[in-house]
């Protein structure tokens, strides 16, 4: 019996070791950490439960036969993270390059099929040199396989991706149909060919950095929701992610202990509007000052940032945030703010996270750039995204809420909940200057006449009062109670049910 127990022992070290201490080393000399030191930073102290440790791959040929290495490049199982349960793999570069063969894809897929099962989060930390080379179409196979996973599992667990090293080829089309990508800066990239590829059917010579680094996923892509320095800092981040999350779509979010009282007021904030309208202001100095402790995470910081997306909490509870940023492109819509924000709302939306819509808005964007790439159908999905959205939804104007840009953002016309205005807001079809150039054009040449129109039409409608009349608006309120106001708005929510007509699914403008 004894000896039986030290080969368990024997196996489980070798198990360890995954590629050897020389390509242990190797990887620690890139500045990345091995697959277990990963999932030991990411989990709480000895939660992890691995599964399939010895799994080897069935290869045979180009001499695959005699090189068998246990748990074949990937190591998962579950473990928790502040006390919930999550999946997890993580891709181990020291063995076969963490390259993906068929019984490594069928590891993934298992816990994959359990975290659906269970309602728990999958997180999959990659590092891989694509498709195992000695195994062909199997492997290809097997990423299918994961692929379909993914695809069954969007929208019933959460599934986080945070890309460690290399990911090229197909193997991008996992992360990229997992709800958030997150990236680590100079040691992960993620591109469908790779620079020597580009080069010979474009001519263009690109750094593999340059071409698919976490600078260009989180600024010119947005294929990835934000990037840290290194693996310390992003799986740390990632832990501080996680638990803003619900843990499956039958959940409601987490509740955390709050120091913060829901009560606190904000007389700051009864300046933040500038007096003239055409000043910017920070927004995320409101959303920061609302948040529970201060405490916000951003999502796409640096892509369409005309728009800021991420979570808060108010007494505890996670709350989605959307809020136009007048600081870029005076708070604009256009194609990439409404994409950003669209796919925000629907993830908010698909794990019953309640959404709270900031809105300072003059419009969409003009120009020929923007109506010749489509505009209209992207903006539209932001529009869709609302619509369809059945979470509570509170909305606050702070200034302007012009055109089809007020309506988009979660207006009561779109099923918005309770919709405040700060007494700064301003609801109208367009600014004043643009609507008195339109309304009394033949008056143009007289600047006297054109001021008392602007004045007329500032006075008419640039307030809140002509919506709170139409009950569009369910109340102006003092900018420094927000918090407060928003606090006991989400806690009469807390029960809403609203159902959406039967269908398959809706047909969303992609
Ligand atoms: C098998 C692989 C491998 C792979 C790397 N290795 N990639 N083994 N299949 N795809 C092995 C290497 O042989 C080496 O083994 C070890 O991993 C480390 O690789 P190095 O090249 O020494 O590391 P590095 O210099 O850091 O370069 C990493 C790399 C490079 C850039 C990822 O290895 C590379 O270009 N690999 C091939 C990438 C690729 O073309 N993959 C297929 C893409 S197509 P030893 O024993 O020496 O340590 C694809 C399709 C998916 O993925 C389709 C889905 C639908």
């Amino acid at each position: 019996m004894h000896e039986i127990l030290e080969e368990l022992d024997r196996r489980r070290e070798e198990a360890r070791l995954g590629g050897g201490p020389k390509r242990i080393d190797a990887q620690h000399a890139k500045g990345k950490l091995t697959a277990r030191e990963r999932i030991e930073i990411l989990l709480d102290p000895c939660s992890f439960e691995e599964w399939d440790m010895f799994v080897t791959h069935r290869a045979t040929e180009f001499g695959m036969a005699e090189t068998k290495l246990a748990g074949d490049g990937v190591v998962t199982g579950w473990g928790l993270i502040n006390g919930r349960m999550v999946y997890v793999f993580s891709q181990d570069f020291t063995v076969f390059g963490g390259s993906l063969s068929e019984t490594h894809a069928r590891k993934i897929c298992k816990i994959m099929e359990m975290a659906m099962k269970n309602g728990a989060p999958v997180i999959g930390l990659n590092d891989s040199g694509g498709a195992r080379i000695q195994e062909g179409v199997a492997s290809l196979g097997g990423y299918a396989d994961v692929f379909q996973a993914n695809v069954l599992a969007s929208g019933v667990v959460p599934q986080i991706s945070l890309i460690m090293g290399p990911c090229a080829g197909g193997a991008v089309y996992s992360p990229a149909m997992t709800d958030f990508i997150f990236m680590v800066r100079d040691t992960s990239y993620m591109f469908v060919t790779g620079p020597d590829v580009v080069k010979t059917v474009t001519n263009e010579i690109v750094t593999a950095e340059e071409l698919g680094g976490a600078k260009t996923h989180t600024t010119k892509s947005s294929v990835a929701d934000a990037a840290f320095d290194n693996d310390v800092e992003a799986l740390a981040s990632l832990r501080r992610f996680f638990d803003f999350l619900p843990l499956n779509n039958r959940e409601k979010p987490p509740h955390r202990p709050v120091f913060d009282t829901a009560e606190r007021l904000d007389y700051s904030l009864d300046t933040l509007i500038p007096d003239n309208a055409h000043k910017p202001y920070d927004m995320k100095e409101l959303i920061t000052k609302l948040a529970d402790e201060g405490d916000f995470f951003e999502l796409q910081e640096d892509y369409a940032r005309n728009i800021v997306t991420g979570f808060i909490r108010l007494e505890g509870s996670t709350v989605g945030v959307v809020a136009n940023q007048p600081m870029v492109l005076a708070g604009c819509l256009d194609i990439n703010s409404s994409k950003k924000a669209a796919r925000f709302v629907r993830f908010c939306d698909a794990f019953s996270i309640p959404i709270l819509t900031l809105v300072d808005v003059p419009g969409f964007l003009p120009g020929t750039a923007q109506e010749f790439g489509g505009v209209i159908k992207h903006g539209a999905k932001l529009l869709f995204a609302y619509g369809e959205a059945t979470v509570p939804k509170v909305t606050v104007i702070t200034r302007k809420a012009y055109g089809g840009a007020y309506d988009v953002m979660a207006s009561k016309h779109l099923r918005g909940d309770v919709n405040y205005a700060w007494p700064s807001a301003e609801i109208a079809v367009m600014g004043a200057k643009g609507a008195v150039e339109i309304l009394y054009r033949s008056e143009l040449g007289d600047k006297n006449k054109i001021a008392k129109r602007t004045a007329d039409y500032e006075r008419r409608f640039a307030n809140p009062f002509v919506a709170a009349e139409m009950g569009f608006i369910d109340d102006v309120i003092m900018p420094h109670s927000t918090r407060k106001r928003l606090a006991r708005a989400f806690a009469s929510l807390k029960n809403k049910d609203l159902q959406n007509p039967w269908k398959k699914h809706d047909n969303i403008p992609l």
